[in-house]
C-alpha cells in the first residue's frame, strides 16, 4: 500500500518554530509530527511512502531518509517546483500512484489523532466508491473544511472554511483515494478541498468514515499546546509506562532520558520535554513543551509555553499566555513574557507583557 503526505505549505502559522524546521518535521511529543504519521501507515501496511514537498525539501530528505531506513519502508520525495496546493502533488506524483490498482492514503502533515488507517481502508473498500475522507467533529467548524452526509455517510456536500454554520463534522485531513480520482486533478495548483471534493461529492463518490477519540490540527500554536494535552491524555489511557514518574512529576508529562531535572521542580500536569533539556532547581512548568538542548534557569515559571530548540531560560523568569519562543532565544534573569512570539537568535532583556511578535 501507498501513501501520500502532503508536507509543503510554509507552515507560517507556527512561527517562530517553522522559520527553523518545516512544520512535519516539529516535534510534537519528542517526535516530528509526520513521523507519528508515517510510523501509523506502516503499521496499517504501507510500504511505499510519498512525501510531496515543496520548499526546505532537503533537510526533509536528509532527515526522514534515516527514518525511513529504520522502518525499512521506501520514502520518495515528490518536489514541486512551485506551491501545487493540496491536490496538484497528487497529479505530480501520478506515476508512482498507477503503479497499483490499489487505493491510496493522502494525509496533511499536521494531524495528531489515534490514525484508524486499517479500518479506514476496510470501510473505504466496503463502500466500492471513489474517495473516503475521516470526519471529526469540533465546537468551532469555521476553519476546516465543513461536510454534511446522509445516514449512509454519503457526502452530499463539502464546504472549506465556511462564513456561515453549516455544520460541526469537520474533514480531519485524512483520506483513501481510488486510482481513478486522477482523472479529476490537473497538474496545476489546485486545493482538493475547494475543487476536488466538490465534484466528487457532486457525483456520489465522496463517503466519510467518523473518528474516533481525540483530533487536533497541531499547526498553530494554541492547537498544538491543546493537541499535547489531548496526546498525552491518550498515551494515558493505551500507553501508560512511557510517561514519566518521579517525585514532582505532576499528570501527564512525556520527557526524553537524556534530559535533566533538577530538584524541588514541579513538572506538569501536560508537560513534554525534548533530548538534552536541563531544567534547573526549583522550576515549576504546566502545559507546555520544551524542544531539545533548551535550558531553563532555576527558580522559573512557565505555562502554556513553546520553548524551541538550544533557547536559554534565565533564571526567575515567568512564561505564559502562549509564549513561543524560537532556535536559540535568550531570556535574561526575572524576565517577564506574556503570549509572545519571539523570533530566533533573539535576546530578550526586557519583560514583554503583551501578546505580540518580538522581532
Ligand atoms: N506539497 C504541498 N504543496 N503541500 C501543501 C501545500 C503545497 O502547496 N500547501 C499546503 N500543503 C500541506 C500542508 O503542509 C498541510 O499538511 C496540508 O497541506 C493542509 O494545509 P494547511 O495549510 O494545514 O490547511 P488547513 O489546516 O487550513 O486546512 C486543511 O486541514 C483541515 C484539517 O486540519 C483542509 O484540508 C481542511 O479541509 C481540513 O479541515
Ligand atoms: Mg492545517
Amino acid at each position: 500500500k501507498k501513501a501520500l503526505i502532503l508536507v509543503g505549505g510554509y507552515g507560517t502559522r507556527l512561527r517562530p518554530l517553522t522559520l527553523s524546521r518545516p512544520k512535519p518535521l516539529v516535534e510534537f511529543a519528542n517526535k516530528p509530527i509526520v513521523l507519528h504519521q508515517v510510523e501509523s501507515l506502516v503499521e496499517a501496511g504501507v510500504t511505499e511512502v510519498i512525501l510531496a514537498v515543496s520548499y526546505r525539501a532537503e533537510q526533509m530528505e536528509l532527515e526522514l531518509t534515516e527514518e525511513a531506513k529504520k522502518l525499512g519502508i521506501n520514502i520518495l520525495f515528490s518536489h514541486e517546483t512551485e506551491p501545487l496546493g493540496t491536490a496538484g502533488p497528487i497529479a505530480l506524483a501520478r506515476d508512482i500512484l498507477l503503479q497499483s490498482s490499489k487505493p491510496f492514503f493522502v494525509l496533511n502533515s499536521d494531524i495528531i489523532c489515534d490514525f484508524p488507517f486499517k479500518e479506514l481502508y476496510n470501510f473505504h473498500t466496503a463502500h466500492g466508491k471513489e474517495g473516503t475522507i475521516v470526519v471529526t467533529r469540533v465546537e468551532e467548524p469555521s476553519k476546516y473544511g465543513v461536510v454534511v452526509y446522509d445516514k449512509d455517510n454519503c457526502i452530499g456536500n463539502f464546504v472549506e472554511k465556511p462564513q456561515e454554520f453549516i455544520s460541526n463534522k469537520i474533514n480531519a485531513g485524512l483520506y483513501v483515494l481510488n486510482p481513478s480520482v486522477l482523472k479529476r486533478i490537473e497538474l496545476r495548483p489546485t486545493s482538493i478541498e475547494k475543487e476536488v471534493f466538490p465534484s466528487m461529492t457532486a457525483d456520489g463518490q465522496l463517503y466519510a468514515f467518523e473518528l474516533q477519540g481525540f483530533w487536533m490540527d497541531v499547526g498553530q500554536p494554541k492547537d498544538f499546546l491543546t493537541g499535547m494535552c489531548l496526546y498525552l491524555q491518550h498515551l494515558r489511557t493505551t500507553n501508560s509506562n512511557k510517561l514519566f514518574k518521579a517525585p514532582g512529576i505532576v499528570g501527564n508529562v512525556l520527557t526524553d532520558p537524556t534530559a535533566k531535572i533538577g530538584s524541588n521542580c514541579q513538572i506538569g500536569p501536560n508537560v513534554t520535554i525534548g533530548p538534552g533539556v536541563v531544567i534547573e532547581d526549583g522550576v515549576c512548568i504546566k502545559r507546555s513543551t520544551i524542544l531539545r538542548n533548551a535550558t531553563i534557569g532555576s527558580n522559573s515559571w512557565l505555562e502554556s509555553c513553546i520553548i524551541g530548540w538550544r533557547c536559554s531560560v534565565g533564571k526567575w523568569v515567568r512564561l505564559e499566555g502562549i509564549t513561543v519562543l524560537g532556535e536559540d532565544v535568550i531570556v535574561k534573569d526575572e524576565t517577564y513574557i506574556n503570549g509572545g512570539q519571539v523570533l530566533p537568535h533573539k535576546h530578550i532583556t526586557t519583560s514583554v507583557t503583551k501578546p505580540q511578535i518580538i522581532m
